[in-house]
């Protein structure tokens, strides 16, 4: 019996591989440095659906269809009301979703992939009091969450920023939401249902709702010298940081400098305050050094949330959204890993040792 079946192969994927000891990711034989080198969140989708649907296509059909699946699925907004909005964001997308049809195609693929990127802006406007923007099919799935989002057209190193983020996290081998979607998946329901099964993986703080956490952990610690006495008296109290550690990378998680690097061009052109870029190196630091002597016997470093909580901060998400941005962006992801366990894969059907009371003999 392995506890949190770490080590376990459950699935052959051609999706993504995560080498824990030497911190590289591969998505489709690309690495992630080049595609956040050259990358889209049309181009990285593209890859990873390709030859599990029925249709064929290039980035730049992708990014047509998603504008008019977007504008289609603004139409589902409408069924906000106050008892939705008043969930937590990724909640509150979580149910509009669960409206939409169910399927194995590709029409419900593309529908999954939009539907997350017009629900989560609309939501959080209507949450702010604000009235929902439309879609512009005439962007990117990255500028057009922005534009939804803000009202305005984002600027390019924004777009770029964004981009780079849904690029980074669009899959990661066999976390734990996109086990979800291949269990579901394995039972022969449909992508809808894998997508809502994956979403509900995704909101816990020891998987896709740490960046919020790291980003009150910021703001907790508030300036460079308050640093290592602020992580030393948290560890103190058993806390975890967020923002560090994870279950497969034994080093530095290659999506951090990917997130990182996405910062710099915003920092540079002052849309994002570099005091904050420093305070971040400086809690990265600090963390890393006490972690070093608290827990020596266990290599643990910065994992993806932590500069993922800084980006998504400077474009304007609030932290209760971080979440569900993330859950944009990995959609793509578990969409692929449920096509490829329905036609490939068996039903997932592990076994337990039953260690309760025995019957009583008469
Ligand atoms: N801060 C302090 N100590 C930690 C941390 C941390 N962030 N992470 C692990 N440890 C310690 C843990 O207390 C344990 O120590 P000991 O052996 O003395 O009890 C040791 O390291 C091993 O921990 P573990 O529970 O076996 O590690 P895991 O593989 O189950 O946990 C993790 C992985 C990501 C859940 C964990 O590192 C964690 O809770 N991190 C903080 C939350 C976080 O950043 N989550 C986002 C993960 S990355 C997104 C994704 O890809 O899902």
């Amino acid at each position: 019996m392995k506890n949190g079946l770490e080590d376990v192969i459950a699935a052959e994927t051609q999706l993504s591989d995560v080498d824990g000891e030497a911190g590289r990711l591969v998505i489709r034989g690309v690495s992630l440095d080049q595609l956040v080198a050259t990358g889209t969140y049309e181009s990285v989708a593209t890859l990873l659906l390709e030859g599990l649907t029925e249709r064929r296509f290039d980035s730049e059909e992708l990014k047509a269809w998603l504008g008019e699946a977007r504008e289609r699925l603004f139409a589902h907004v409408a069924a906000t009301d106050p008892v939705l909005l008043a969930l937590p964001p990724v909640d509150a997308m979580r149910a509009l979703i669960a409206r939409l049809p169910d399927g194995e195609d590709f029409d419900t693929a593309l529908r999954l992939l939009a539907a997350p990127a017009v629900f989560l802006p609309a939501i959080l406007r209507l949450q702010a009091g604000n009235t929902p923007i439309k879609p512009d099919t005439s962007l990117s799935q990255a500028a057009d969450i922005l534009h939804m989002l803000t009202g305005h057209r984002p600027s390019n190193e924004q777009t770029a920023a964004l981009d780079t983020y849904l690029v980074t996290i669009s899959d990661h081998g066999l976390n734990a939401s996109t086990f979800a979607s291949r269990v579901i998946a394995s039972t022969g329901a449909g992508l809808t249902s894998s997508v809502l099964a994956a979403i509900s993986a995704l909101k816990g703080p020891l998987h896709g709702g740490a960046p919020g956490p790291v980003l009150d952990m910021f703001d907790a610690i508030g300036n460079k010298a308050n640093a290592e006495p602020w992580i030393g008296e948290a560890l103190d109290r058993g806390e975890r940081l967020m923002g560090f550690g994870h279950r497969i990378y034994r080093v530095r998680d290659p999506r951090a400098d990917a997130l990182k690097g996405a910062l710099r061009p915003l920092v540079q052109t002052g849309q994002v305050d570099p005091g904050r870029m420093s305070l971040a190196e400086a809690i990265e630091a600090a963390a890393l050094t006490i972690l070093r002597e608290r827990k020596p016997g266990r290599p643990l470093d910065v994992n993806v949330e932590f500069y993922t909580a800084l980006l998504l901060d400077a474009l304007g998400f609030p932290r209760a959204a971080f979440t569900g941005v993330f859950a944009i962006g990995r959609t793509v992801g578990w969409i692929a890993h449920a096509r490829e366990q329905a036609l490939n894969g068996r039903l997932i059907r592990p076994r337990s040792i039953y260690v309760g009371p025995l019957p009583k003999v008469a």
